[in-house]
């Protein structure tokens, strides 16, 4: 089957990639704007072009050529939602819909990343299903929910176009994945940009504050990006997995921030050998974030559909970051750029 890539260059296309390319079935072309995730990412089944979604010629050019559409082009940051709203619904709504558009007009499969964010607000169910919870945005004041509007929006055009009968898709809501090339690490006390995962680490690396956003009693669960791969292979392969919507998500992970802070704090004693002792303060969500910042209580999904395609997630909470933060330990030149 041939696989088309928008946004191969990021953190869940690059580690997609290298996951189809160990598979050596399928034929992949991805596209970016960049490719240094991409280092070292080769593979006789794969070839990467790098050119913008903008460029429309090209982009219909390629979903001309493909089999099935993976669409994982967005902003997916939480700082850039309050401070670039209108760049955000341009490139996560606006361009989306444009691959939407090339999809349809070449009857492709299109497989769209759309965001756990999308249900919102904590409702009174106790899991997120894919199907009958309700999603739950916050007022338009608080900017944070563009992004998760833009996703909405776009996951009801492309339901709709799949009930009509004219679109073969599946989209996928993916719950805070985590692993290699995850973002982007920062100097100390730095507020707002990547996040969690690299904003706790890069405290680590540097010895500055670890913040926890509204008090660090959020809870999310993580997924490790491997078993996040094996659930797009599960979707792809499996007939099941067809104009319909997925959580992908590790409901056993469940934890807050705070309990996050610690955990990462000691494996990166027994990792390194450094006990880190970061100085933990409390800092409200409008002063890291900027104004518009509204956080969120999530629930765990379900995840009973996903598995029904006989996948199942591999690693639990400390072996995800565990890995990660090996990942970073391996490679001090990524910690040196922030440290000079
Ligand atoms: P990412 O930022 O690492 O990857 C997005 C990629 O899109 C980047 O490499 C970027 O260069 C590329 N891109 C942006 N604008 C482009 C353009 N105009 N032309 C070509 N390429 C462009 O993000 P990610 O974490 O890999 O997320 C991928 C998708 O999954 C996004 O849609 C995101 O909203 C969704 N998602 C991710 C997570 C997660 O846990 N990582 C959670 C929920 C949703
Ligand atoms: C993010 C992004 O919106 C999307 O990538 C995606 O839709 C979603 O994750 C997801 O993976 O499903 P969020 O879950 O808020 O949203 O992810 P983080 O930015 O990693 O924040 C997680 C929590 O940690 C939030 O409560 C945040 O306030 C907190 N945080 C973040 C801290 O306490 N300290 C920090 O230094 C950074």
């Amino acid at each position: 089957m041939k696989i088309l890539i928008f946004g191969a260059g990021g953190f869940i296309g690059s580690n997609l990639i290298e996951h189809l390319i160990e598979q050596g079935e399928h034929e992949i072309t991805g596209l970016d704007v960049t490719d240094t995730k991409l280092a070292g990412i080769e593979g006789p089944n794969f070839k990467f072009i790098k050119g913008n979604i903008s460029e429309e010629g090209l982009a219909n050019e390629l979903v001309a050529e493909t089999d099935v559409v993976v669409d994982l082009i967005a902003y997916a940051n939480p700082s850039i939602y309050v401070e670039s709203p209108l760049e955000v619904v341009r490139l996560n709504f606006f361009e989306n819909m444009k691959i939407l558009e090339y999809c349809l007009h070449h009857q492709k499969r299109l497989i769209q990343y759309s965001t756990s964010e999308v249900y919102g607000k904590r409702t009174r169910d106790s899991e997120y299903h894919d199907d009958h919870s309700d999603l739950v945005m916050g007022p338009v004041q608080k900017q944070r929910w563009i992004y998760a509007s833009s996703k909405q929006l776009l996951e009801r055009i492309i339901y709709a176009h799949g009930m009509k009968g004219d679109l073969d898709y599946s989209i996928i809501r993916p719950f805070n994945f985590v692993g290699p090339r995850f973002d982007y690490l920062v100097p100390a006390g730095s507020k707002g940009g990547p996040r969690v995962f690299s904003h706790f680490l890069s405290a680590m690396f540097t010895g500055g504050p670890i913040y926890l956003v509204d008090g660090g009693g959020q809870h999310r669960c993580f997924t490790h990006i491997n078993d996040a791969s094996t659930a797009f292979s599960a979707i792809l392969e499996n007939g099941a997995g067809r104009n319909d919507i997925f959580n992908v998500g590790n409901p056993d992970t469940n934890t807050t921030m705070e309990n996050l802070a610690h955990l990462m704090q000691r494996l990166y004693g027994e990792i390194t050998g450094s006990a880190p002792n970061n100085e933990i303060i409390v800092i409200d969500g409008e002063d890291f974030y900027g104004k518009g910042y509204e956080d969120m209580d999530r629930v765990p999904p379900n995840v009973d559909k996903l598995t029904a395609l006989g996948w199942k997630q591999t690693k639990g909470l400390e072996a995800i970051f565990a890995e990660a933060i090996q990942y970073y330990v391996d490679r001090p030149e990524l910690a040196a750029e922030i440290l000079s």
